[in-house]
C-alpha cells in the first residue's frame, strides 16, 4: 500500500501541535516537514526547535525535508529534535555521501532529493546509501504549485532502476500531489505521496488519505 505523508507547510501554523495530531488521527503514515533556509529556496519555514516542540504530539515518523544549503551543518541538530527520516538535496551538498552516512550513523533514515530540472543520473550513484529518494514534482520553496507531469518518466525510471538493482528505498513524490496526480504517481512507481494543500484543504483528511491508500 502506498504511504501518505501530509506536509505541514499547508497546516495552520498558529495551531501546529493540533494539526500534527490531526494528521496522525487521519491515519497518515508519516508527517512531512519542510525546512527552508531562504538561500537554497527563496522561502523560510521552521527549524529544529519547532520540530522538537511538535515531537510529543504524534508517534508516526517525522519525515524532514531539508531545503537548505550545506545540510551537513545541521544533521546532529535534526537528530536531536526527533527527525526519523532526514532528506537532503543533491544540489545543496558538497559531500553527499558523507552527509548520508552521517544521517544513518545517528540512527535516522537517509533521503536524497532532486529538483525537477536535475537528472536522475545525479542521484543514482547514491542509491546504495539511501532509505528514500524524494522526487520533486514542483520547484521547491512553496506549497500549492501545479504538478509537473514532465517529471513522470523520471519517477518510472527511478523505480525501474531501484527494482533492477534489488534495492528497496522508498520512492517519495513531493509537489502538486492531489487526487488525480497521486494516482499517476502510483502508476509510475511511487511508494510514498507527500502532499500539503490537497490534504489540508480536503473536507475530510482521513477520507482523502484512505482513498489514496487504495491507489
Ligand atoms: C515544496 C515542499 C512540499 C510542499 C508541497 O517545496 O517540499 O512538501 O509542502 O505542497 P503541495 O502539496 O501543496 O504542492
Ligand atoms: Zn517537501
Amino acid at each position: 500500500m502506498v504511504k501518505v505523508a501530509p506536509s505541514i507547510l499547508s497546516a495552520d501554523f498558529a495551531r501546529l501541535g493540533e494539526e500534527v495530531r490531526r494528521v496522525e488521527a487521519a491515519k497518515a503514515d508519516w508527517v512531512h516537514i519542510d525546512v527552508m533556509d531562504g538561500v537554497f529556496v527563496p522561502n523560510l519555514t521552521i527549524g529544529p526547535e519547532v520540530i522538537k516542540a511538535l515531537r510529543p504530539h504524534a508517534s508516526i515518523p517525522f519525515d524532514v525535508h531539508l531545503m537548505i544549503e550545506m545540510p551537513e551543518r545541521y544533521v546532529e541538530r535534526f537528530a536531536e529534535c526527533g527527525a526519523d527520516l532526514l532528506t537532503v538535496h543533491v544540489e545543496a551538498s558538497h559531500d553527499v555521501k558523507g552527509v548520508l552516512s552521517h544521517i544513518r550513523r545517528l540512527g535516522m533514515k537517509a533521503g536524497i532529493s532532486l529538483n525537477p530540472g536535475t537528472e536522475l543520473a545525479k542521484v543514482e550513484p547514491f542509491f546504495d546509501d539511501i532509505d528514500l529518494l524524494l522526487i520533486m514534482t514542483v520547484q521547491p520553496g512553496f506549497g500549492g504549485q501545479s504538478f509537473r507531469t514532465e517529471v513522470l518518466p523520471k519517477i518510472s525510471q527511478a523505480r525501474r532502476t531501484r527494482d533492477e538493482r534489488g534495492l528497496d528505498f522508498e520512492v517519495v513524490i513531493d509537489g502538486g500531489v492531489n487526487r488525480d496526480t497521486a494516482r499517476l504517481c502510483v502508476e509510475n512507481g511511487a511508494t510514498v505521496l507527500a502532499a500539503g494543500s490537497a490534504l489540508f484543504k480536503a473536507k475530510d483528511m482521513g477520507a482523502e488519505i484512505s482513498l489514496w491508500h487504495g491507489f
